[in-house]
């Protein structure tokens, strides 16, 4: 099968960064807004997008960003969003560090029946140590301990999502015969983390095994992101740093056993497209008018565990916080330490840098396109999943940057399939009891 660029939307209402929301065409009510919600898939849907995905966390304070301040909960908007799309890929974030398998299975199972096999799971650690505030805990796990849990989190959820084989629902009116009993099992898990017995509550769902997200950066991250996901993302911000990312956890893949044409990794981008040069560069003008300072040190902050960076002076070296993003946002806090230490810059001078990257993808549609397909050919990218950095941008990119993608054969003309996993490309995973009863068969 040919290669093609495989894309993803963020659904992120009122905006990514700090001052989105007061952009005069935003709708300050976009972040629990349906209407919103349901537009956005929509045009997705039109452009062929792969997913619709919805990130989240779970701490807020008064500094947190708008659109983490007010926001619905992933799996319950994507349910939603199940019953007005057809085809698009559903992918919900949520937490290993703050959720019990049994109902992180359950979830997503009964989120493949109800979309008939669309969903997706972002597993995600959890960087906010507040988080533990809101779940009855003391403290907050250490990063190496939320990779540890990370692995036997999902490796449960994945087994609970077996507990039926494929035809153990007989359903049998005439017999009397609702259940093959030797086809449902308990997963009997007895680990570190989590004893869970099983079997799941409802039937193996379309997909066998929802798709599996993740986006680990650190070391301990990438293993866990080589060894068990289907898509990657990244926040490389050059061609480079995603090249060497790219290569990276391909290469753990690899090593793992794993087919590294079977996971996907897909840079996070933020395209500003314009009809002509100058509109394109208007367009990202007005972007960076609505982010300054404060949507830099935000974005600062929430890598060094919501630090409040308020109180130091703008203008003196850095602050000795390294500590802090040690446990939290590892990799992002070092990548910022890196550039600090490597340039000498204050507070101010990094802030500033970061509040509105220019990236790599402002310009009319065949330079945007361009570039994809740079990133595409290049080894920097499977994919992308975009965030709609302005509002106009995502029919902007749909009308206009993805015909081109489709005229040079980089891009789908259509839905190839009806799950998730036939439109990535993604082999059916057979059911582990099923196999290994084949496997006894024929030995
Ligand atoms: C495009 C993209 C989306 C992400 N979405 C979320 C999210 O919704 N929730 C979350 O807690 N982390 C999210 N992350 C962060 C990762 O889960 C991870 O914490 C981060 O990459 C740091 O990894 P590390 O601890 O291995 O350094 C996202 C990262 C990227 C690149």
């Amino acid at each position: 099968m040919t290669r093609t660029i495989k894309l993803g939307l963020i659904l992120h209402g009122v905006g990514r960064s700090w001052g989105d929301w007061r952009h005069p065409d935003r709708d300050v009510n976009a972040s629990t807004s349906f209407a919103f919600y349901l537009e956005q898939a929509e045009l997705a849907e039109q452009g062929k997008f792969h997913f619709l995905f919805v990130a989240d966390s779970l701490s807020i304070n008064e500094r947190s960003s708008p659109h983490y301040l007010n926001r619905f909960e992933p799996i319950t908007i994507l349910s939603a969003l199940a019953a007005t799309t057809s085809r698009i890929g559903l992918v919900a974030t949520l937490t290993v560090s703050y959720s019990e398998p049994f109902n992180v299975a359950r979830q997503f199972a009964s989120l493949d029946h109800i979309s008939g096999g669309r969903a997706g799971w972002n597993v995600v650690t959890s960087w906010l140590g507040d988080t533990a505030a809101n779940f009855s805990k003391t403290e907050h796990p250490a990063h190496d301990v939320r990779y540890r849990i990370a692995a036997e989190h999902v490796d449960v959820v994945q087994g609970l999502w077996d507990s039926w084989e494929d035809d153990a629902h007989v359903g049998d009116k005439e017999s009397g015969r609702f259940l093959d009993p030797d086809k449902l099992r308990r997963l009997d898990h007895h680990g570190q983390f989590f004893q869970v017995r099983g079997p799941l509550n409802i039937k193996r769902s379309p997909q066998g095994q929802p798709v599996i997200f993740q986006a680990g950066a650190s070391e301990d991250g990438r293993d866990f992101a080589a060894s068990r996901a289907d898509c990657i993302f990244t926040g490389a911000q050059t061609i480079e740093e995603s090249q060497d990312y790219y290569w990276d956890v391909k290469a753990r893949a690899r090593k793992l056993g794993r087919d590294p044409n079977q996971l996907f990794v897909l840079p996070g981008i933020g395209p500003i497209v314009g009809l002509t040069e100058e509109a394109a560069e208007a367009r990202y003008q007005e972007l960076a008018a609505l982010n300054s300072i404060e949507t830099g040190l935000g974005m600062i902050s929430r890598a060094f565990d919501d630090h409040d960076f308020g109180a130091y002076d703008l203008d003196a070296p850095f602050p000795d916080v390294a500590h802090l993003g040690r446990n939290s946002n590892q990799s992002q806090s070092n990548h910022i330490l890196e550039q600090v230490r490597a340039e000498g810059l204050t507070l101010r001078q990094i802030a500033q840098r970061i509040a509105t990257p220019r990236g790599a993808f402002v310009g009319t549609p065949e330079k945007v396109a361009d570039a994809l397909q740079k990133w595409f050919e290049e080894e920097a990218a499977d994919g992308f999943v975009l965030f709609e950095t302005l509002p106009g941008q995502l029919a902007l990119f749909v009308d206009h940057v993805v015909p081109i993608l489709q005229a040079r054969g980089l891009y789908r003309a259509d839905y190839e399939g009806s799950t998730f996993r036939d439109n990535l490309g993604l082999a059916f995973p057979e059911n582990r009891y099923t196999a290994a009863r084949r496997n006894r068969a024929a030995a």
